[in-house]
């Protein structure tokens, strides 16, 4: 990333460094202030900062209970969607073994699991419906807000499914986690319970937790299930944040690869941000990075900060002016990927910087037999460390900015340093943008539009005539 690698062009200066240091140290303190004070942190969206320090006590009893549930059942249906899904997708696959759900020996008699609700396609929950055993069946439905539509939808399914298979104690197979006080799914958990005890289990979504940055709280259950240390998931999270709490930009990596990309973003011309792992396993962790950015960071309007009640901030959309700021994410995967969008990232628009995620010790390893070339004894390893030096080497020849983090081995405790590591520069990056990065206004548009044409009651009146005045016109369509 640096220019002594790739000329100054396109690449950091010492320099811009330079020019960063106020920002940054607004930034920083900025940040500090308002993880100092728990009623800012709960208004504002920071609580998941806190999250490596849960109650030791209770992330036990999630330990069990998740241990419970994999022994009672063969599988489970996680229902969600963003940040109700993209965490626990990004530990199964990090943190569970390969082919955990097609082979009984990989899975060690854990359940299958399986998400849904993340999409609206039939096909695929009819599918699965079909081939699951109801009874054999748990479903964790998980929601802050309890009235997305497509976790509402599938729940809905999934519910008379399992109703009509397993009679009136049906809600003892359901798990939800979602808002403590408000919306549909909390009103329907509390009506159940209130029928049934232990219809309806359920955790909170903790207050000023928001979806994309809440895998350290909706996620336990199912690191549970699936056999992994919650404790250790939260520990490397702990040690993470330590270092990021560091002011000196120069120890404190989130800081540091806030900084780097927005300088690359805003000075050098690099507004598109890949991330590249070097394993099959973390795609779906750049899956969960890419909505982290894109909803953290992709505003309309910057904020302007006001005081407020009790010492708190207030933050409100400066929308004198569009900004349209964010850099866009792009999730690959390594080696895959080098056989596709890597032509692009060497000779297409200079207009890209690549995180690549380099795991230095697999689980196992394999030795490559029976060729009598030079792949002939060599090790998958060396040929996937091999495979990202190169790619790093060509990279730089044609002056592409691009880094690496390197991952002593995926485990829980790394898995957890990486997620918090994200977040801390996720939010870091917010404050340098001035942006707030826990709402996401942008997506309210599709949303009123849908509700609107699905007759959702309760639609604002402004949106109804906005929708109604400012209707979609479809330019002609052409018969191919
Ligand atoms: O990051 C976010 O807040 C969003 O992506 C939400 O997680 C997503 O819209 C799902 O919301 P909910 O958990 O309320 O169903």
């Amino acid at each position: 990333m640096f220019a002594s690698n790739i000329g100054r062009k396109h690449g950091v200066t010492d320099q811009d460094l330079r020019v960063m240091s106020k920002s940054v140290s607004k930034a920083g303190h900025h940040l500090k202030s308002i993880l100092s004070s728990s009623g800012n942190r709960i208004k504002l969206g920071l609580e998941w900062a806190m999250l490596p320090y849960q109650d030791r006590e209770s992330t036990a009893s999630i330990q069990e209970m998740g241990e419970d549930i994999a022994k009672q059942y063969d599988n489970v249906i996680s229902l969600g969607i963003g940040g109700s899904y993209l965490g626990l997708k990004a530990a199964q696959d990090a943190l569970a073994s390969p082919y955990y759900n097609d082979f009984e020996p990989v899975r060690g008699g854990r359940p299958r699991i399986y998400f849904e609700g993340n999409n609206l396609d039939p096909d695929t929950l009819s599918v699965l419906l079909k081939n699951l055993d109801a009874r054999r069946t748990f479903v964790i439905v998980i929601s802050k807000s309890g009235e997305t539509t497509e976790t509402k939808a599938a729940f809905a399914v999934v519910e008379n499914w399992l109703k009509n298979t397993c009679g009136p104690l049906y809600g003892r197979q359901i798990f939800a986690i979602t808002d403590p006080k408000s919306g549909q799914l909390r009103s329907k958990v509390n009506a159940e319970q209130a029928k049934d005890g232990k219809s309806f289990r359920n955790l909170p979504v903790l207050s000023g937790v928001g979806g994309r940055f809440s895998e350290l709280n909706i996620g336990l259950l199912h690191l549970a299930i699936i056999g992994v240390d919650i404790q250790e998931v939260l520990d490397g999270a702990k040690a993470m944040a330590k270092r990021c709490s560091q002011d000196n930009l120069f120890k404190n990596p989130a800081y540091m690869y806030a900084v780097l990309h927005t300088i690359l973003y805003k000075k050098k011309g690099k507004p598109i941000s890949i991330m590249m792992p070097f394993s099959e396993t973390l795609k779906s962790t750049a899956d969960w990075y890419s909505q982290l950015l894109a909803e953290s960071l992709g505003k309309k309007y910057q904020r302007t900060v006001k005081p407020a009640d009790s010492g708190t901030e207030e933050w409100i959309r400066n929308k004198k002016k569009a900004a349209n700021l964010g850099r866009t994410p792009v999730s690959s995967r390594g080696t895959n990927d080098l056989h596709s969008i890597q032509q692009n990232n060497i000779e297409g628009e200079n207009d890209k910087a690549i995180t690549f995620l380099k795991i230095e010790k697999f689980v196992t390893d394999i030795e490559v037999s029976g060729t009598n070339d030079f792949l002939s004894g060599k090790y998958y390893s060396k040929l996937l460390a091999t495979a990202e030096e190169a790619t790093e080497w060509a990279l730089v020849r044609e002056s592409r900015p691009n880094c690496t983090m390197i991952i002593p081995k995926l485990t829980a405790y790394h898995w957890g340093e990486i997620i918090f590591f994200f977040e801390m520069a996720t939010a870091f990056e917010g404050e340098l943008l001035n942006v707030n990065a826990y709402d996401q206004p942008g997506v309210e548009g599709y949303k009123n539009y849908m509700y609107f044409k699905l007759r959702k009651p309760g639609i604002s009146p402004v949106v109804s005539a906005d929708i109604k005045k400012n209707p979609l016109i479809k330019a002609k369509k052409f018969i191919i």
